[in-house]
């Protein structure tokens, strides 16, 4: 299968970035959020040609592909009926403070992409997106080839599904590098080293509130390529979730 449409059931920070990617790529994009779709007008004039608003159910039968990018706190409001035989890419992290608190998640017992797994017991989830802030996924999409291309993991139990998933990160400007199953997807997860901080250059000290905003959307990314974010992968090692109180929230 080939995505022409990619639907999204989220269209804050992450999803405004991936619309903008597979417009750019020449796919068609179908956005929603929590409210009408007359309140991502902005956001689909900004798009052009190629995107559409409409209700999370719509938007995930029209998509070929499908990205759920909301808080976690929400997960279980995926329309799981309309998402059936669908792949869907999970983007979601667990912060408590902003999620409250999952048990099972800080009992190390599952991962969070397991849990959106279970809601959506008919479709094939993947997680990827979820270790890059929305601005350098945003900037740092190149095509195949280029020498300063990124890698980005990608984890889920069907094998079909992240073939796609790379095949949809390859047309968006990315590499993909298998990291495992979704109960593995804990290594791309906040607090790991592969986590945010590799693609973003480090930031000057005794900045202003101002200049550290200016700073964070200007400042380009930092190439990883595949071979490090296998590594970096392979290093992280297994923390209570949300336990990133140190860094800040993506
Ligand atoms: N920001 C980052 O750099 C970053 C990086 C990696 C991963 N992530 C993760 O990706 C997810 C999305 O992050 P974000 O920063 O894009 O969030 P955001 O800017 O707060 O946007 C959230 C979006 O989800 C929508 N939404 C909330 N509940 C919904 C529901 N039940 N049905 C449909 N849409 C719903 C919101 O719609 P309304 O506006 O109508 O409420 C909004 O469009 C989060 O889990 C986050 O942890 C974020």
């Amino acid at each position: 299968m080939t995505t022409r449409t990619l639907g999204l059931i989220g269209s804050g920070m992450i999803g405004s970035a991936l619309a903008g990617l597979a417009v750019a790529s020449g796919l068609n994009v179908v956005v929603s959020n929590s409210r009408a779709p007359e309140t991502l007008a902005e956001l689909v004039a900004g798009l052009g040609d190629g995107a559409r608003a409409a209700t999370p159910e719509e938007a995930a039968r029209s998509g070929d592909l499908v990205v759920a990018t909301i808080p976690l706190k929400n997960y279980a409001r995926l329309p799981a009926e309309a998402l059936a035989g669908k792949i869907v890419i999970d983007t979601m992290n667990y912060y408590p403070e902003r999620d409250g608190r999952l048990a099972s998640l800080d009992a190390g017992e599952t991962t969070s992409t397991e849990l959106v797994q279970r809601h959506l017991a008919d479709s094939r989830v993947v997680k990827a997106f979820n270790n890059i802030d929305f601005r350098r996924l945003a900037t740092s999409a190149r095509p195949a080839g280029a020498a300063d291309r990124s890698a980005l993991p990608i984890a889920g139990d069907d094998p079909a599904a992240k073939e796609e998933v790379a095949r949809l990160l390859d047309v968006l400007g990315y590499g993909a590098v298998d990291i495992g199953t979704l109960a593995d997807s804990w290594r791309s997860e906040p607090d790991t080293p592969v986590y945010v901080q590799p693609y973003l250059a480090e930031r000057p000290e005794g900045l202003s509130q101002d200049e550290t905003h200016r700073w964070f959307f200007e400042t380009p990314g930092v190439p990883v390529s595949a071979a490090q974010v296998k590594e970096l992968a392979d290093q992280a090692v297994r923390r209570p979730a949300g336990s990133a109180a140190n860094l800040s929230r993506d």
